[in-house]
């Protein structure tokens, strides 16, 4: 089989990645550029589009030019991009203001207003099969309205950050169903913008993008760009997917039966589904898969990676420097340390990871991280432990939601990416706190570039489906579960649920002083 090639790129929020990926699954060259992240009003988070065009095409340019191969066996690109944000574009496809973030809070009026418009959440969930997040695209728009009625007045489209990119490679406006699915505007059921919802809300359909199937080509690329990153004249961009989504299809996982899970910054726990279900307690997402015909359900916990993250950056200082005189990285240091210092349950201490509050289980902004059941025995060691714990438990109660809504989506196996999934103790943790084997798949680590890349290779025709496309990846570690520590972790598990029910009234307290 002679060598072609795909680009997958992902615009994270702290910065962009873009691949190059054979037709055999491996990547053979990869490059990261950072951007900033503005919070002008405290809960606000927003970006300057144009700061992740400029990263793109230094990380395209620079792919191509590390991959050592001829750019015309390059067939084609496919996008995938941090969800929800909201773009807002003039008549003259300029940016009006800066992108309103998946994770700005300004919105909550607004999605009070919207549940309200159409007679509660209990209809929201038949016209969208997901509630109204304030991450949501819809709630933005809104405010928008209200708040900026100037700019408002000028917008020509609306788009989700990686639509913005797809329009600066090709000149298309265009989105794909499974970042739509996040805008909380879309008919998940029938793949569709909701008219009817619109309507009620008075948004113009016209305001939003034409929608494709995450395979589709939706464009090619424009000749400056091609000249500007030596990619070929022409090359088709494919719809592409929202990350949490399109991570989750680079794992292998658009089919029920196994969990897919991810360590980054926020925690997700998902998995394929084979048919439509209607989210009956809207307490979790049900978006489109990128594969047709196949959606995805999935709840977010917000700190995971980030949670140890700042444990890392605040309680870790002796390490760092002595991570940087030995020249190896702070989270191995780290990893074998707590690993021998501590122990399963890290000594009966629990800790309940809402560091920026929580999306699922709890939908609140004012759930706070707390560390429980702390005595003089316990250590630095048995603290990062219990970071990483508090973690995987909040992962089960997500996932038990999901087994909770309908019992034959239990598994038997997980598979794991993201950063956090590189330690073999969170792995280990992982396995013993569900009593599952945890696996990681080769791309993993490339997140949602890596997906995009897969979804490309489909729309291109280098593989027939996603179902061919992810048969390239291969595994690369198993953790078993170690059955003594089952109990107890079951112990300190029942103990954690009750955590947030009890706190929940201090919770509000505190966040009013
Ligand atoms: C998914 C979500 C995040 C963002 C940022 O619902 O909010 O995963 O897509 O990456």
């Amino acid at each position: 089989m002679k060598n072609e090639y795909v680009i997958g790129i992902d615009i994270g929020t702290s910065g962009c990645k873009s691949i190059i990926v054979d037709n055999m699954g491996e990547v053979i060259a990869s490059a990261l550029e950072e951007y900033k992240l503005y919070t002008p009003n405290p809960g606000w988070a927003e970006q300057n589009p144009d700061d992740w065009w400029i990263a793109i095409l230094k990380t395209v340019k620079q792919v191509v030019k590390k991959a050592l191969i001829d750019p015309i066996s390059i067939k084609g690109i496919g996008l995938s991009g941090q969800m929800h944000g909201l773009v807002a574009l003039d008549n003259n496809f300029n940016i009006i203001r800066p992108a309103i973030l998946w994770n700005d809070q300004r919105t909550y009026k607004q999605c009070q207003e919207i549940i309200n418009a159409v007679g509660g959440q209990d209809k929201l969930l038949r016209y969208t099969n997901n509630g109204m997040l304030p991450g949501y695209t819809g709630g933005k728009i809104l405010w928008l309205k209200e708040e900026e009625p100037e700019n408002y007045q000028r917008v020509k489209i609306f788009l989700n950050p990686k639509d913005y990119i797809r329009y600066k490679l090709t000149g298309e406006i265009a989105t794909e169903v499974s970042d739509a699915s996040g805008t909380g505007l879309f008919d998940v059921k029938n793949r569709k913008w909701n008219e009817e919802l619109l309507k009620i809300l008075d948004i113009s359909k016209e305001l939003l993008p034409k929608c494709y199937e995450s395979p589709e080509i939706t464009g090619h690329l424009s000749d400056d760009v091609s000249f500007y990153t030596g990619l070929p004249k022409n090359l088709p961009v494919t719809g592409g997917g929202g990350d949490s989504v399109i991570q989750t299809t680079g794992t292998g996982l658009i089919k029920e039966g196994i969990l897919g899970t991810t360590i980054g910054t926020a925690g997700i726990i998902a998995m394929g589904l084979n048919n439509f279900k209607f989210n009956s307690t809207g307490k979790l997402q049900i978006f489109c898969n990128n594969a047709p015909n196949k959606w995805h359900i999935m709840g977010v916990t917000l700190s995971a990676g980030g949670s140890f993250q700042w444990f890392k950056n605040t309680l870790s200082k002796y390490e760092i420097e002595q991570a940087l005189i030995n020249g190896i990285d702070v989270y191995k240091l780290l990893d074998e340390k707590v690993k021998a210092e501590s122990q399963a349950g890290s000594k009966n201490l629990i800790f309940l990871p809402y560091l920026i509050g929580e999306r699922c289980p709890y939908p609140d902004p004012n759930a706070k991280g707390v560390f429980f059941g702390l005595t003089l025995r316990h250590t630095f060691s048995d603290i990062a432990r219990a970071v990483m714990e508090g973690v995987i438990y909040s992962f089960r109660q997500v996932y038990e939601l999901i087994i909770d809504m309908d019992k034959s989506l239990a598994v038997k196996e997980i598979r794991v990416s993201g950063g956090g999934s590189v330690s073999k103790l969170w792995r280990q943790i992982h396995a013993d706190i569900f009593q599952l084997p945890v696996k990681t798949v080769s791309g993993s680590k490339e997140g949602g570039a890596y997906g995009a890349a897969l979804v490309a290779g489909v729309g291109c025709k280098i593989w027939n489906n996603l179902e061919e496309a992810t048969q390239v990846l291969k595994i690369e570690a198993e953790t078993e579960p170690d059955l003594k520590n089952k109990e107890i972790y079951e112990e300190l598990y029942e103990i954690y649920k009750e955590m947030y029910p009890n706190l929940k009234g201090l919770f509000d307290k505190i966040s009013k002083i």
